[in-house]
């Protein structure tokens, strides 16, 4: 293939040379290597924060904005062609970026461990393009308190949501200091560099290769050269957003020879909504689709909050998600809700596999090595009642011990149509089948809940592990319908 533009980043605002660099470099070691060192390395699995970095990214409606990420995660490679901007690019000791003035005046740092991390997690907030509209008061943007379980969760006096912050931990300070930096904050000035309007940034690398010692990452330009790549090389690994692979090769100790990344591939990268479906792109990232969805498929937006944190979710994608085939990933329990189709793409063209026959056992699925996942298509119109139900042993940033996805359309009182989708309760994500054929037909009643709930305890084949016992498991399962029920009224205004 083609090689392509030199592999090249931009950090700071100068131009560094990726070429040399092994495919299972992360970016964070890279960084630390060229000497920026501000980004630090607590956890190496996505969970922390201090590595975290801001990288220019598509906004998922046409512009480009400023996305923290943990760049623990991310391959060095997977930055060419683009913008990246560290703690020691958004001020030095004598000229401070006003996020840094304000952790340092408030107290937000103490050990300091944790600083350049989280002030890359602020400055993606206070450079959000709509947070002023948010600071005007609530109803008017992404800080929205309505579509939040928790009051304190409401954004600041200055439009700056805290859960921009959510997947950066700090042992010291109390987080206190922290919040009260964060809402401190002004807007950036208009000769802010960094406030630079959206377009002029790159959102679209062209296609890149950087070879290195140990192996190379190759970003091809199109899905045509992506399945010739696979094809030519059978031991290549795929790489999307990099969140469960970066996982892998940090501490689990995977190697790849030759990495694809297919995170750019513009036919993976399309949302578009016909009469009769949605097609959901699969190099979508759970952030850009929440963008694009703007609160259109409920049952999603329930989904959104709970995944992870926005650190992971600026680079995990919906494609990424499916193909681990694991048993507690979010989205196969809500897709299976929707009755989603996976869209596979491979060198014999095209194949439409519905999500329920997707799945054939622990981690496998239907998807040939030579296939790769263009899209999800989702059929219209959507069930008016649904839920999202996950429960972990965290509120937010854990992985699910049981998760629940509902969609009911309900006519006339009578529940039409119902399709259930559960994870953690089998080996692979599964239909509630029983539990919908015991709902589809009745009354939507307090009645037929219960006896559904019933039902639903029995699905599956729950097991004890260090989650949650099965028994547990079983019990949550009957909830969430029972829960649907007595939010009912909640949520059919919230969702519809
Ligand atoms: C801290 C942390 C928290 C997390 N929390 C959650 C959570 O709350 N809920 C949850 O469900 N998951 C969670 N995850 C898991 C992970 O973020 C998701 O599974 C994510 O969607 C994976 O997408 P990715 O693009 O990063 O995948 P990658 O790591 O890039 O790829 C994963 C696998 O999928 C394959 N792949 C990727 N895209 C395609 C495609 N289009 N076609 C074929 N194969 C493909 C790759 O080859 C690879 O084998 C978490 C991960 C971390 C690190
Ligand atoms: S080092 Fe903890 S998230 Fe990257
Ligand atoms: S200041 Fe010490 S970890 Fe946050």
């Amino acid at each position: 293939m083609e090689t392509g533009t030199a592999p090249q980043v931009t950090v700071n605002s100068e131009v560094l040379d990726l070429e040399g660099t092994d495919p299972c470099t992360n970016a964070l070691d890279w960084l630390r290597s060229r000497g920026l060192t501000g980004a630090k390395e607590g956890c190496a699995e996505g969970e922390c924060g201090a590595c975290a970095v801001m990288v220019a990214r598509p906004d998922g409606v046409g512009g480009t904005h400023w996305a923290a990420v943990n760049a623990c995660l991310a391959p060095a490679g997977s930055l060419a062609g683009r913008e990246v901007v560290t703690a020691e690019g958004l001020g030095a000791p004598d000229r401070l970026h006003p996020v840094q003035a304000e952790m340092a005046v408030r107290g937000g740092s103490q050990c300091g461990y944790c600083t350049p991390g989280f002030v890359c997690s602020m400055a993606a907030e206070y450079y959000r393009a709509d947070r002023r509209a948010t600071a005007a008061g609530p109803g008017t943007g992404a800080g929205d308190a309505a579509a939040r379980p928790h009051a304190h969760e409401a954004p600041g006096p200055n439009g700056f949501d805290l859960v921009a912050i959510s997947g950066n931990l700090c042992r010291c300070t109390g987080y206190r200091p922290i919040r009260d930096a964060a809402f401190a904050l002004g807007f950036p000035a208009e000769d802010d560099p960094l406030a630079t309007p959206a377009e002029d940034r790159p959102s679209t690398p062209a296609r890149a290769r950087v070879d290195g010692p140990a192996g190379s990452y190759v970003r091809p330009a199109d899905l045509a050269e992506a399945l010739q790549l696979v094809g030519q090389h059978p031991d290549a690994v795929l790489v999307a957003g990099s969140t469960d692979w970066g996982v892998d090769v940090n501490l689990r100790g995977s190697r790849a020879p030759f990495v694809i990344g297919i995170d750019r591939l513009p036919e993976l990268r399309a949302l578009e909504r016909t009469p009769d479906h949605l097609e959901i792109g699969a190099a979508l990232t759970l952030a850009e689709l929440e963008r694009g969805l703007a609160g259109s498929v409920p049952l999603l937006s329930a989904v959104f909050p709970q995944f992870a944190s926005p650190l992971v979710r600026n680079t995990a994608t919906v494609g990424g998600n499916l193909a681990t085939g694991s048993p507690i990933g979010d989205l196969a329990p809500a897709l299976l809700a929707l009755e989603a189709s996976v869209v596979l793409e491979g060198p014999a063209g095209s194949r439409v596999v519905p999500l329920d026959a997707y799945f054939t056992g622990y981690r496998r699925s239907v998807r040939r090595p030579d296939e790769l996942i263009r899209s999800l298509r989702v059929p219209l119109p959507l069930g008016r009642v649904s839920a999202f139900h996950k429960v972990a042993k965290r509120r937010f940033d854990d992985i699910s011990s049981v998760a629940v996805g509902i969609s009911l359309h309900v006519e006339d009182g009578v529940v039409a149509r119902a399709r259930i989708g559960v994870g953690g309760v089998a080996a692979t994500p599964l239909r509630a089948t029983a539990t919908e054929a015991a709902l589809q037909g009745r009354p939507w009643t307090e009645r037929t809940v219960r006896a559904a709930a019933a039902v639903l305890r029995e699905e599956g084949t729950p097991i004890d592990d260090h989650r949650a016992s099965a028994a547990y498991r079983r019990a949550m399962l009957a909830a969430s319908l029972v829960r649907l029920w007595a939010e009912g009224e909640t949520a059919e205004t919230v969702h519809a």
